[in-house]
């Protein structure tokens, strides 16, 4: 990951070097601090793409800080990593740096990093740390303060597609996952990359104690074969509260106002029974929530009255009452 040091990639094939093992032990005590003070992990994932996943993911993650709790959201998907554009906080990986840099001088400065220095030796610290800084990870805080880390602020071109090998993959996701430091949460909220494969077994296996996952659908049956290897997956994990929300389920005319059901009567709620899964409801299909390109951000638009606002707080409560107790 270009810029920010190269921890976590280990050779393939082989044994460790003694200096390999080092470094993974490392990385897993970043982890444990790093995600040690936050309360509940819920990762939302999809069986295949564009299902609406990281437009839920946001939502849900807004919608639980609009209520009052501390909230992180954390885009794992390294190729598409489009969470900062949904909330309108896109910044590449020079303005992250210089953000990097900037929130360690206001921590300095508040005190709250080198308590007892001077005014003077706190001006000397800065300047001391001033390198290292800028290749530390504080999420970026949105306007709503969500705290967000997404690959995107460690890109240095949006238009360059990054080319991972395989083993880079995985190292970089480890990173992004251990090296944020996200301080005290009561929700992470995780946006997993689609399907079955390397990268989102590689997401559940980084983060410890996941206290519950969420597949995202649409109404229709090829993509509920999808969910289902999912779950299979999820359940191999030993994570066993898994939710399903149906999203673009339906429309609401704006003329009359009557649900339409346009890809045929959902039965998300049948299919959950079955896999005996919690069904956490669906979700209209609905231009406010889009990120059609004539609005800046996606999510910090909606209006609390708005119909898909409410279903997000009902969606919100239930996974509360279903799966983390708050
Ligand atoms: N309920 C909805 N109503 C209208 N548009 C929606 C809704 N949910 C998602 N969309 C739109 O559908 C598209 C795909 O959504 P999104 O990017 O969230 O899917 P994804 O599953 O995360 O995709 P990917 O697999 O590429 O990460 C986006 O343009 C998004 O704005
Ligand atoms: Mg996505």
């Amino acid at each position: 990951m270009p810029g920010h040091g190269h921890h976590g990639h280990h050779g393939h094939g082989g044994q460790l070097t003694p200096e390999q093992q080092r470094q993974m032990i490392e990385q897993d005590l970043r982890l444990a601090k790093n995600l040690g003070k936050i309360k509940h992990k819920i990762v939302v994932m999809s069986g295949k793409g564009g299902v609406g996943k990281s437009t839920v993911a946001a939502n849900i993650a807004e919608t639980l800080q609009s209520l009052g709790f501390k909230t992180g959201i954390l885009d794992a998907d390294i190729h598409g990593p489009n969470i900062p554009k949904m909330l309108g906080i896109e910044m590449l990986e020079d303005e992250f740096n210089q953000y990097q840099f900037d929130t360690f001088k206001a921590l300095v400065e508040e005190g709250i990093v080198g308590k007892d220095l001077s005014q003077d030796e706190q001006k000397e610290y800065i300047e001391t740390k001033k390198e290292e800084y800028k290749n530390s990870m504080f999420p970026v805080v949105s306007p709503s303060g969500l705290k967000v880390m997404s690959m995107a602020f460690l890109i240095d071109a949006i238009d360059r597609p990054i080319i991972w090998r395989g083993p880079q993959k995985t190292g970089a996701i480890k990173q992004l996952i251990a090296d944020a430091y996200w301080g005290e949460l009561d929700y992470l909220i995780i946006d997993n990359p689609p399907g079955t494969g390397d990268e989102p077994l590689t997401v559940l296996q980084t983060i410890p104690e996941t206290d519950a996952v969420i597949m995202v659908t649409t109404p229709n049956v090829v993509s509920q074969e999808d969910v289902l290897k999912c779950v299979k997956m999820v359940e191999l994990m030993n994570i066993d509260k898994i939710g399903l929300i149906e999203n673009m389920a339906y429309y609401i005319c704006p003329h009359c106002g009557e649900k339409l059901n346009i890809f045929g009567k959902g039965n998300g709620e049948l299919f959950a029974e079955e896999m005996e899964i919690t069904y956490l409801g669906d979700l209209p299909i609905e231009e406010k929530v889009s990120d059609s390109p004539n609005k800046e951000a996606t999510i910090s638009t909606l209006d609390p009255s708005d119909e898909v606002s409410k279903r997000f707080v009902e969606i919100v409560k239930d996974i509360q009452k279903e799966f983390t107790k708050d």
